[in-house]
């Protein structure tokens, strides 16, 4: 049977995936079509179509899968996820690898995803409660012991979360509470150490570990500034990060499964983010997809046909074992100045995939006119160093920010750096004096 694949989405990790599928020993069996908010100019060179639209809207996405045909979608983002586009896409009888709206609320809801942690008596749940009632939220914060976490229950772009006693103070918290219009929070013991992300491939019983990655939220080095949707990221050759051993994958890799068992029929990516801290490996939160820019690492690396995979998802299979070249991976996105509080759009983008020498290029939000390419107000473009060390791959991704230049951009130079990675490999060597 003859093929035809719609992607949904339009970023640096759709740019992965698409180029994962234009990877594919099958490619000439499949048709691949994108659609998008924005025209990615990565994505759009290749595949065989692309439409902008939102792809909130599911009647949109629903309407462009039958226009091309669709025999199967990959869902990138997680706001279609949000919106039940699985569901929608499934009723039209177009398979689409993401979890449909019920699973998709293990990232969509923040208390959902802490008291199906609770119920399911999911290993690494830190203390938690849930409110409506921003006065009485307040009363546990002066009440509670310690410092806390802050989370709008919704989606936030990964912008809402405010921790007290590492950004923000708790007078300051209560305040960022009454000035919201958020309609429910969920307050949680702050939790200290070492953050990493772990994917799984999830479909038909089946959770498929992927290598973990470290992501930078912050804005700026040194792990200054406000929270952005992720600066960039490295991960090692093997399965652990540098801080890590065997065991802490092992727990978090326990914790994936227990999760994916306690949901209905989980199916697509599942993304944990765990806290390595002196009392073992905790979570953070779970998404429902890729993370952005982790896509960014494990993509690159895993030598299993993407393609082969979502099929056998599809038909019900089980999925083929996943093989990741033993590589070190380090990413490092390009912003607009000022972002992410008071981002500048509008500089032209000086790199393409030629000029990026040995790094890949994939392109974000970023806007293509006649005389060439030009940021926006969000993440504009990352390069990706694949090489035998982090510190090789660091060196292949700065080579490739240099001929970027600085002009309107800014970027983390520290993520990867040596002396970063040692900076976290002492922090947990500290954790574990405790
Ligand atoms: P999230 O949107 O849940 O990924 O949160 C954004 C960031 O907030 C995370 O990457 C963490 O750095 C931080 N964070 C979230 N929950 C906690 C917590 N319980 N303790 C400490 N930091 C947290
Ligand atoms: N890298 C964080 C995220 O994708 O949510």
């Amino acid at each position: 049977m003859s093929e035809t694949v719609l992607l949904v989405g339009g970023g640096g990790r759709e740019h992965a995936i698409a180029r994962a599928l234009d990877d594919s020993p099958e490619r000439a069996e499949f048709d691949l079509y994108a659609c998008a908010g924005n025209r990615n100019p990565g994505i759009a060179r290749l595949v065989d179509g692309f439409e902008a639209l939102d792809t909130s809207d599911t009647d949109a996405v629903v309407a462009y899968a039958a226009d091309v045909g669709a025999s199967l979608a990959v869902i990138g983002p997680e706001k279609p996820l949000a919106e039940g586009v699985v569901d929608a896409l499934e009723e039209a009888g177009v398979y689409a690898f993401g979890p449909k709206q019920a699973d998709a609320r293990i990232e969509v809801d923040k208390s959902f995803q802490r008291e199906f942690m609770a119920e399911n008596d999911v290993p690494g749940c830190p203390d938690f409660a849930v409110f409506e009632d921003m006065d009485a939220a307040c009363e546990y914060i002066d009440e509670y012991d310690g410092d806390l976490a802050v989370k709008p229950a919704g989606l936030t772009g990964g912008k809402g979360v405010r921790v007290t006693g590492d950004q923000i103070t708790k007078e300051e918290a209560k305040e960022y509470l009454r000035e919201s219009d958020y309609e429910k929070v969920v307050l949680e013991e702050r939790l200290v150490g070492e953050e990493f992300t772990i994917q799984a491939f999830v479909a038909n019983g089946d959770v498929l570990i992927t290598p973990a990655v470290q992501d930078h939220k912050r804005a700026y080095e040194g792990d200054e500034g406000p929270n952005t949707g992720g600066m960039g990221s490295y991960s090692d050759a093997g399965f652990q990060l540098p801080f890590m051993t065997e065991l802490d994958s092992f727990e978090a890799m326990e914790i994936m499964k227990a999760t994916v068992a306690g949901l209905d029929d989980y199916r697509g990516i599942l993304y944990g983010q765990f806290m390595l801290t002196a009392d073992g490996v905790k979570v953070v939160e779970f998404n429902a997809r890729f993370g952005d820019p982790e896509a960014m690492n494990t993509l690159p690396v895993l030598e299993t046909d993407f393609f082969e995979v979502v099929r056998a998802a599809r038909d019900g299979d089980r999925l083929p074992e996943l093989d990741f070249a033993n590589k070190a991976t380090v990413c490092k996105y390009a912003v607009p100045e000022g972002y992410p509080t008071d981002p500048k759009a509008g500089a032209k983008v000086q790199v393409d995939e030629d000029s990026a020498g040995d790094a890949l290029l994939f392109y974000a939000s970023v806007d293509e006119r006649d005389d060439g390419i030009y940021t926006t107000t969000s993440r504009s473009f990352a390069v990706v160093g694949v090489a035998d060390t982090i510190a090789e791959a660091e060196e292949i991704a700065e080579d490739a920010l240099a001929v970027a230049g600085e002009e309107g951009l800014h970027m983390r130079h520290d993520i990867g750096t040596a002396e970063l990675v040692q900076q976290r490999i002492d922090h947990v060597a500290s954790l574990r004096d405790e």
